[in-house]
């Protein structure tokens, strides 16, 4: 397989299309927004540039990753030859199965179509496509160059030689790749959304601080980030969601997201990407604690 199509530009899509050019495939990058795609290709660009930088790769490297990407607004346009597609669109479940009826109608029936989604289930998007046993999850970690972990979900559907493609080609991104079922949250967030909302929740009972629950972690436990740090670093509003994905899918109360989450997701404290959330982003971009009123 050379040819690989990603949807979506954002802070996934663009470490998908990086790493996969990077390792020398040919790579379709495609967003609805022009302003994506731009700003995708500068992260890609500064991305490669600290790589070099270090030393890791050599401007040549550089170029030849830059050059093995071209931008597309349209989607029939940019999957016409891609031999898989991996979809990294909003996390929305209708815009997921309206993009996954889209590709089932224009790509070739060999294509195998992908989804980076971190909750919703690759059943469900296989439900919108004719032969559903070529829908797999591609789970890719953030940031996408660096992360080692691809988790490939296999759909109620996905067949074994779909399995073993997908398994093959993460390895050819020198990543590594674990097989898990199609249950909310598959693994990763399964086991990582109900020790950050725990950690919420102790800070919301008043149990310690932020930076105290956080030190906890980190020294106790030899986490590399605290919990209330790493939620700030996924998005708040994507911890809420995936939680309540399991919340909804387990029909289990323990999954229900803390109160003190759903009210900063509501006054738009969402982490990093909105300057606020556990700490504070806005000024010097160092980790603040967020002032005392939460504790
Ligand atoms: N952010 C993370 O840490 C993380 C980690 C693992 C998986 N994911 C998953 O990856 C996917 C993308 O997340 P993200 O954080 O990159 O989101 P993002 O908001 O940064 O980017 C989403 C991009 O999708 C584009 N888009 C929306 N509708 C589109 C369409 N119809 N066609 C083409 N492009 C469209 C948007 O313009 C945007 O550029 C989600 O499914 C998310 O659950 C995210």
């Amino acid at each position: 397989m050379k040819n690989i199509a990603v949807i979506g530009a954002g802070t996934m899509g663009n470490g998908i299309a990086h790493t996969f050019a990077q390792f020398g495939y040919q790579v379709n990058l495609i967003d609805i927004s022009e302003e994506s795609l731009n700003n995708g290709m500068k992260t890609i660009s500064g991305n490669l540039d600290r790589m070099v930088s270090k030393e890791k790769i050599s401007e040549a490297d550089k170029e030849a990753t830059l050059n093995n990407i071209t931008t597309f607004t349209d989607i029939p346009e940019g999957v016409k030859n891609a031999e898989v597609v991996v979809e990294a669109a909003t996390e929305n479940e209708e815009l997921k199965l309206k993009i996954f009826k889209q590709l089932d109608e224009t790509c070739s029936k060999e294509t195998v179509l992908a989804s980076n989604t971190s909750s919703i289930s690759i059943t469900k998007i296989a439900s919108v496509v004719s032969n559903p046993e070529r829908v797999i999850g591609m789970h890719f970690m953030n940031p996408v160059p660096i992360m080692k972990l691809v988790e490939i979900i296999r759909g109620y559907n996905t067949s074994d030689e779909i399995t073993n493609k997908t398994m093959e080609l993460s390895e050819s991104l020198k990543k590594v790749p674990v097989e898990a079922n199609d249950y909310p949250g598959f693994v990763a967030n399964r086991i990582l959304m109900p020790m950050i909302n725990e950690a919420i929740e102790s800070f919301y009972n008043g149990v310690a601080g932020v930076k105290e629950i956080d030190t906890v972690m980190k020294l106790g436990m030899a986490h590399p980030m605290g919990p209330l740090q790493l939620a700030d670093f996924i998005g708040l509003d994507v911890c809420h969601s995936i939680l309540e994905v399991m919340y909804n899918g387990f029909k289990n109360p323990k999954y229900a997201p803390c109160p003190l989450l759903t009210n900063m997701v509501t006054a738009g404290k969402l982490g990093v990407k909105s300057g606020e959330g556990f700490y504070d982003y806005s000024e010097s971009k160092k980790a603040e604690k967020v002032s005392e009123q939460f504790s």
